[in-house]
């Protein structure tokens, strides 16, 4: 009981911090992080609502897409300029924005 408690604090606590610590919850991620440039295509990044764009990018397969977003891409800053994410948090950010296409 006092644990499910803690759930909604931890919770909190994160959205506060802007930085899932503790799930890899791509849409948190992608919110905080990457929304600012993918939503509306700033520097040519592409649009989370633009399908024919990523299938473009998506053509060169997963691993590749993980590595730009990781080390960074021409104006795709490494790890969309978060130090704080993880390998695991880029890549559920990226599942995140291609589970819109399908
Ligand atoms: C400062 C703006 C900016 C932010 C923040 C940003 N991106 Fe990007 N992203 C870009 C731009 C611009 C491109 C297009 C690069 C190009 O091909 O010229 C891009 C491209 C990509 C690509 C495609 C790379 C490829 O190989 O074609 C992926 C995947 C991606 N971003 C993931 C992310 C993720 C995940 C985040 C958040 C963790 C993020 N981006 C945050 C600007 C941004």
């Amino acid at each position: 009981m006092r644990r499910m408690m803690w759930m909604p604090a931890l919770g909190t606590l994160a959205a506060l911090a802007r930085v899932p610590a503790f799930a890899t919850d791509g849409k948190a991620i992608y919110e905080s992080t990457c929304k600012r440039c993918h939503d509306s295509g700033v520097m040519g990044a592409p649009k989370i609502s633009d399908k024919a764009a990523w299938k473009n990018r998506v053509a060169q397969g997963q691993a590749s897409l993980g590595e730009h977003a990781i080390r960074g891409f021409k104006h795709m800053p490494p790890r969309g300029g978060n130090p704080e994410l993880s390998d695991d948090d880029v890549k559920a950010a990226i599942k995140y924005m291609l589970q819109n296409l399908e």
